[in-house]
């Protein structure tokens, strides 16, 4: 494998979840893969899980890790083609990819989506500038539109986790104080949509993802009618697609609960704020996967660097 940017990127999901269980049963297997071979990761926006779980993955598969605060720390970097660079930015992303590509033999990026330009989010200008202008492979921490890392791990926890040979699978929306970006939503519905799972999404009206992700998944616009025989709730919030990163009104109350989800295992990809998206009584419980699904990080993440490292 090249790159990694995208859920679809991965071939066959169901091989991919048995490599990972392999990893985390062994996960200093494949400590000489990576000796001598460094990972960038280059960071546009917070995290913590990503930052340390990526970094853990790189260290075992032997791999040196080295971190930057893009947007705190590095000179302001230009994506614009032919721009006068006569203003805030400083260096342009083609030499900025080109001299990080010779410190680094895989580069990892996250940059969030501006949400107030669906164009210019949509076209991952950060992303795939590093993909065009960097001459080593490229893995997204998260991205405008899609969290790949989260999505691969999302489905190795749904599949460890499954006592069913066919889960319900039910992703809910839930409220939030901010505006979020899709990019988790987006990546867990492509995953499901890979896996042998019944999938539906629930939203408030005006909340639907954007349809050529969503396909022909069914989005059920009451929850308690979304929720009945779940599995699996798997919850995030995110802002509207259709009124572009806007936070609209919405009428019930959305906040996950243990009497909605009832029996069903409990996810989400975390930060999460307690008592707004859910409420305690479901993170506190035994339903609640969310501490293991960031454990996973480090699997996904392993196995993906593998890939890559087997194809250098
Ligand atoms: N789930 C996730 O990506 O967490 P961080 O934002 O902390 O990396």
């Amino acid at each position: 494998m090249k790159h990694y940017t995208s859920i679809n990127d991965i071939e066959n999901i169901n091989s991919w979840i048995d490599e990972a269980k392999e990893i985390k049963a062994n996960p200093l297997a494949n400590k000489e893969l990576g000796k001598n071979k460094t990972l960038g990761l280059l960071f546009f926006n917070s995290s913590l899980r990503t930052r340390l779980s990526t970094q853990k993955a790189a260290l075992n598969l032997g791999m040196d890790p080295i971190v930057m605060n893009v947007s705190g720390d590095a000179w302001g970097i230009e994506f614009g083609d032919g721009t006068i660079m006569n203003g805030n930015t400083a260096e342009h992303i083609k030499e900025a990819a080109a001299v990080v590509s010779q410190y680094c033999d895989i580069i990892a990026v996250r940059a969030f989506p501006s949400l107030t330009d669906k164009e210019k989010d949509e076209s991952e200008q950060i992303l795939n500038s590093f993909v065009k202008f960097a001459s080593v492979p490229v893995v997204s921490m998260e991205s405008a539109t899609g969290h790949p890392l989260q999505g691969l791990t999302d489905a190795i926890t749904i599949a460890e986790n499954s006592t069913k040979k066919k889960p319900k699978v039910v992703l809910s929306w839930a409220p939030h104080v901010k505006a979020l970006p899709h990019a988790v939503a987006n990546s867990f519905t492509q995953a499901m949509q890979k896996m042998d799972v019944e999938f539906v999404i629930a939203n408030p009206e005006g909340y639907n993802l954007n349809p050529e992700i969503t396909k022909d998944t069914p989005i059920i616009h009451n929850q308690e009618e979304a929720f009945k025989d779940a599995d699996f709730v798997y919850t995030k919030n995110w802002s509207s697609y259709e009124n572009y990163g806007q936070n609209l009104e919405v009428d019930a109350n959305w906040t996950i609960t243990k009497d909605k989800i009832g029996d069903a295992k409990f996810m989400h990809c975390l930060p999460v704020r307690r008592n707004v998206v859910v409420e305690d009584a479901v993170l506190d419980s035994d339903s609640s996967l969310v501490i293991e699904q960031a454990n996973n990080r480090t699997y996904a993440a392993q196995l993906v660097l593998k890939k890559i490292l087997e194809d250098l």
